[in-house]
């Protein structure tokens, strides 16, 4: 346990990015007045900024930090339309149609990676396997057997099983046959590639602070460039410098977990979620004969002030009793934003910022709904019907996302209570504490330096917490992360945190 600990304790890295070379790009460095801007180099907007070259649209990708270092870098990549339970929930909401257009949506979104990975060569380990959802409870079933039903009515190919290829002891599973697991990072710098061989062009370290949308929309770059462009889309996971009292209401940020570990036991075929929570999200990884597998789930919002520590043991415990863990590879975590009713939201801002669009809330299933995104937005841009575009509909009626509190009693809850002053915080440890009435983040580093800022995110001031086992501290609003010293390591916020 001490030795999990200590392995949890050092700093998180994604097995995508380090299983890749990652190419580099410069940093804008003159003024650029193009057709179509894409911010942010994730899963959308790589994707959109791909579509778009193709269909000989001139093109400018910028990335605020390094390619490919947001939510998709760090993801279980499954890449399949059985998302959790929802094909019930949506025929209830929204009818039969629309559940049966979000499945299509999500189905093309599969076969468009697996062709264009085709098409062009990229070897992104594209797998065809069956997805599980699994109760271990007969509470479970009920729920189960509903989503299995909405299968037969929206014709998805699936059925219902009680037993799984991998040894888990179940009471129900809903399958979906042809569904597939990626490298999601191999599988996008080679859409890179077909970008630049496209004439477009990528900027990487080039953050996006400001924009004028009076006529056509200028963007800002924080290295004092701007960039004039006919349509720009916001792909930065939070949609960032567009109007964000819609986004915020009805979205939440929730972080997951993962691991990837040499199993001693061989694994089978197929991908696999657990119904009840702790979610256990599974998959196997490519790596020559040996098996690989990586475990996710620990699924919270963002910034709860929980121990992530404990987090990443949880899983662990969970890899070793199933799998027998003979090397821990990596860990790692990230978080996705979560809409009330399942859905993203793809498409125009709103009226009043013409050629501003956006794509988010991928409720962590984004690397087939950002694909879908890209389709969409690229077809709104060009004036194109796209049969998707009201089921992802920005502006659509919407319950409010539950707020997250964060009174008095949760800020003595992400503090950490044993720790009452600066003076007694061990060295690479972070807590919050008042001072004169204020509420702030204290981090003492490994030389023993004690770093004071503020506890409120520079976004739009909600407290951010300590995460002890990333080092970052986390805001449980829109979901953006500052370095243990307060610099930041994901938007929506563009600033550290402020010092005196
Ligand atoms: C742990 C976990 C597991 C998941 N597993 C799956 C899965 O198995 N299958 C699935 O389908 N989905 C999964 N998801 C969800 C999926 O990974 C995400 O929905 C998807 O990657 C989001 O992609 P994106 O392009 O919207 O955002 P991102 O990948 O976060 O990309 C946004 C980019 O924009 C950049 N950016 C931000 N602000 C600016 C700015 N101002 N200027 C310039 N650039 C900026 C960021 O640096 C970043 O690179 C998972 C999510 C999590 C958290
Ligand atoms: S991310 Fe919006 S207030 Fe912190």
């Amino acid at each position: 346990m001490e030795q999990t600990k200590k392995l949890f304790s050092e700093k998180p890295s994604s097995y995508w990015r380090n299983s890749t070379d990652m190419p580099t790009y410069p940093a804008l460095e003159k003024d650029l007045d193009t057709d179509v801007l894409v911010i942010g180099a994730g899963i959308a907007g790589i994707t959109t900024a791909y579509e778009l070259t193709k269909r000989g649209r001139s093109v400018v990708l910028i990335e605020g930090r390094e390619l490919i270092s947001g939510t998709t870098g760090y993801t279980t990549s499954k890449l399949t339309a059985q998302h959790d339970i929802i094909y019930h929930g949506l025929i209830e909401r929204y009818g039969e149609e629309t559940a049966k257009q979000y499945f299509h949506a999500n189905l093309q979104a599969i076969n468009y990676v697996k062709d264009t990975a085709a098409e062009h060569g990229i070897d992104c380990e594209f797998e065809e396997q069956e997805a599980y959802i699994y109760t271990q409870l007969d509470e479970g079933v009920e729920t189960i057997e509903k989503e299995v039903e909405a299968y037969r009515k929206l014709q998805i190919d699936g059925y219902m099983a009680d037993t799984m290829p991998l040894d888990i002891p179940i009471k129900a599973a809903a399958v979906m046959r042809q569904q597939a697991q990626f490298h999601p990072v191999k599988y996008l710098i080679g859409l890179l590639k077909e970008i630049e061989l496209r004439g477009g062009s990528i900027y990487e370290q080039t953050l996006a602070v400001s924009f004028d949308t009076d006529s056509r929309p200028v963007v800002h770059t924080e290295n004092g460039h701007t960039i004039t462009a006919n349509h720009v889309v916001s792909a930065t996971h939070f949609p960032v410098q567009v109007e964000n009292q819609y986004f915020s209401s009805n979205m939440n940020p929730k972080n997951s977990y993962g691991i990837a570990i040499k199993s001693k036991k061989p694994y089978p075929e197929g991908m696999y979620i657990s119904l009840e929570s702790p979610k256990r999200s599974i998959r196997s990884l490519k790596k020559g004969d040996d098996h690989y597998v990586l475990v996710g789930g620990e699924s919270h919002v963002t910034g709860d002030g929980s121990s992530v520590l404990d987090r990443y043991e949880r899983i662990y415990q969970f890899a070793e009793e199933q799998f027998g863990v003979e090397e821990l590879y990596e860990h790692w975590s990230s978080h996705d934003l979560l809409t009330t009713d399942q859905l993203p939201f793809v498409g125009k801002v709103s009226d009043e910022a013409p050629g501003i669009y956006t794509a988010t809330g991928f409720g962590k299933w984004g690397l087939s709904n950002g694909v879908a995104a890209a389709t969409l937005l690229a077809d709104l841009i060009e004036g194109k019907d796209n049969e998707f575009a009201d089921l992802y509909k920005i502006g659509r009626e919407m319950e409010e996302a539950e707020a997250v509190s964060m009174g008095e009693d949760d800020v003595k809850r992400i503090s950490n209570e044993t720790v009452v002053k600066p003076d007694d915080l061990p060295n690479g440890k972070g807590a919050i504490l008042e001072k004169n009435g204020q509420t702030m983040a204290y981090y003492r580093d490994e030389k023993g330096e004690l770093h004071e800022m503020s506890a409120s995110c520079t976004h739009n001031g909600c407290p951010v917490s300590w995460n002890n086992a990333d080092h970052t501290w986390d805001c449980s609003c829109h979901g953006s992360r500052f370095t243990a010293v307060g610099e930041v390591v994901e938007g929506p916020a563009l600033r550290a945190l402020d010092r005196d």
